[in-house]
């Protein structure tokens, strides 16, 4: 999961780095109720920074200076509503102004070619890190079992070329990201800027945080969620621990294992083409062991997909055989009865693998409504994208 800026900088403020202060604002009049207390609070100038999560905000013109409270309402006002690579702004950061002497670049993340975290630091920052010139930034590897200390971290900023004035300031900065980078289970800590100010003081001027999804167990963050982004239908999936994401097609997928279901999506996109350009209408991976409840729920959430005109169910049995598979959709089809949701729409049925006779023999028998079977995946997705562009 991708933290948007403000909730990198509230966590960097946790850990001890120093930020700006701000505070978020949803709407132009609430911009300009923020931007008045900080220049109450002494500052000169305040900033209104759109928070999406993109890059490049500054050059669409998503980060903007005001001289006044006035200003920042109407900056605030140009800002929201703004798109910035396809991602709207719902809400602006607005914090106090800094003087800014120099921009560095700093970062914590996964290597993972080599199998370790590295460092990126550089002298140079607020651009691209893309940009710079490989003499001109410090890739450190780090071992995780040594971490960074403080001595680690000045030798970083050093490599860095970051100047003389700033080198205890940013030690003391990197050494805390690595708390942040390490304590909360994350895979990548940017700061770019790292700005030294006119009095001398290193700060955080900007924040990325991506956390690993994978310790979401053992970890606090559900409350940096986004749920007015969340698909609704994803929502509901996450809440039956399906792994399932929503596309933008009419031929609903179910299949065991991920690759599997990547390659379903493929070869039904590809057969769509000749019904009319017919699509994938999601991902689902319904795992290995998937029981009768769980094919319920997978097929409940495919099917409460409004787009959805047939269902493509491709299965390849494994350690689950194909007539445990072929008895969970029997059941399925009961219990969805059952809660009202019944089965309405086509279902195409490909089983193949251990125990593929016996499980297309359970469905044969079953005689359900609407399932037909089809023996190749290729004949299969090409049926399924047929009964989607009939419907
Ligand atoms: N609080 C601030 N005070 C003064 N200048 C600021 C402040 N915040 C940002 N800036 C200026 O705006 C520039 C861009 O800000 P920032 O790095 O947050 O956005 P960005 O780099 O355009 O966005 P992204 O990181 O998404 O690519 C900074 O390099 C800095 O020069
Ligand atoms: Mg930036």
């Amino acid at each position: 999961m991708d933290l948007f800026e403000h909730q990198a900088k509230e966590l960097f403020a946790e850990y001890g780095v120093p930020v700006p202060t701000g505070k978020v604002a949803h709407t132009p009049e609430e911009a300009r109720a923020i931007a008045a207390e900080l220049f109450a609070a002494g500052s000169s100038k305040v900033v209104v920074k759109a928070q999406v999560k993109t890059g490049g905000r500054g050059k669409a013109g998503g980060v903007k200076l005001a001289d006044s409270a006035d200003e920042a309402q109407a900056l605030a006002g140009q800002i929201l509503g703004m798109d910035i690579k396809g991602h709207t702004v719902h809400k602006v950061l607005v914090e106090e102004g800094s003087a800014i002497a120099q921009e560095y670049y700093f970062s914590f993340l996964l290597d993972r070619a080599n199998r370790t975290f590295l460092s990126i630091c550089s002298v140079e920052g607020g651009v691209e890190i893309e940009e710079v010139p490989h003499d001109r930034l410090a890739m450190v590897q780090l071992s995780p079992l040594d971490g960074v200390d403080r001595v680690r971290a000045r030798e970083i900023a050093e490599q860095g070329r970051l100047p003389e004035e700033a080198l205890d300031g940013a030690a003391e900065i990197i050494e805390r990201l690595w708390a942040v980078f390490t304590d909360e289970d994350a895979s990548l800590v940017e700061v770019n800027p790292m700005i030294l100010t006119a009095g001398g003081e290193v700060k955080a001027l900007d924040g990325k945080v991506t956390l690993d999804d994978n310790a979401a167990f053992r970890q606090e963050h559900d409350k940096y969620e986004d749920k007015s982004a969340a698909d609704p239908l994803e929502a509901a999936a996450k809440a039956k621990d399906l792994n399932y994401v929503k596309l933008d097609g009419s031929v609903g997928i179910i299949g065991n294992g991920a690759g599997l279901v990547m390659s379903t999506l493929d070869v039904v996109a590809y057969a769509g083409e000749e019904f009319g350009g017919q699509k994938p209408a999601n991902f689902l991976d319904i795992g290995g062991g998937a029981s009768a409840e769980v094919m319920a729920n997978g097929l409940e959430i495919v099917l409460s997909d409004g787009d959805v005109k047939s269902v493509f169910v491709n299965v390849f049995g494994g350690i689950t055989a194909c007539d445990a598979v072929a008895n969970g959709i029997v059941s399925a089809y009961k219990l969805l009865a059952e809660r009202g949701e019944a089965v309405n729409r086509p279902l195409v049925v490909r089983l193949d693998g251990n125990n593929a006779d016996l499980g297309r023999k359970i469905l044969s028998d079953a005689a359900l409504d609407g399932v037909q079977q089809v023996d190749t995946m290729d004949d299969a997705a090409k049926r399924a994208a047929e009964l989607a562009a009939g419907a």
